[in-house]
């Protein structure tokens, strides 16, 4: 395991989700962090159903109300705030959520 610094909090405001990609000795991984209700969260960039990307367009995952992350390919929406799908081909699935660490001067850290 190894702990990647991804941005400082202030870095991610409401309704701009930021999208991240790590490499690690074993594999890369593709992330995206969202604040909503002034919360953070952080999700592998994959949608459940084909196992692809989310977006299509850098840092582009909510829908155009912004009130939900979107699927570029066929549209599935996912909560922000737990990742579960309520709508789309993979409904009932949900985002793989990633747990984050914010050190007490702000920055974002992410285990892989
Ligand atoms: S690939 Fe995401 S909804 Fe089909």
């Amino acid at each position: 395991m190894q702990r990647h610094f991804l941005c400082h909090q202030q870095d991610v405001l409401e309704a701009q989700p930021r999208e991240f990609e790590l490499t690690t000795e074993q594999a890369s991984l593709s992330l995206f962090l969202v604040r909503y209700e002034n919360k953070l969260y952080a999700y592998q960039n994959r949608c459940p159903h084909l196992n692809i990307p989310l977006n299509w367009q850098p840092d582009d995952f909510l829908s155009l109300e912004q009130t939900h992350i979107q699927c570029s390919t066929h549209g599935a929406l996912f909560n922000l705030k737990d990742g579960h799908c309520i709508s789309g081909p993979c409904n009932g699935e949900a985002l793989t959520s990633l747990p984050i660490e914010l050190s007490e001067d702000g920055k974002i850290w992410i285990q892989s």
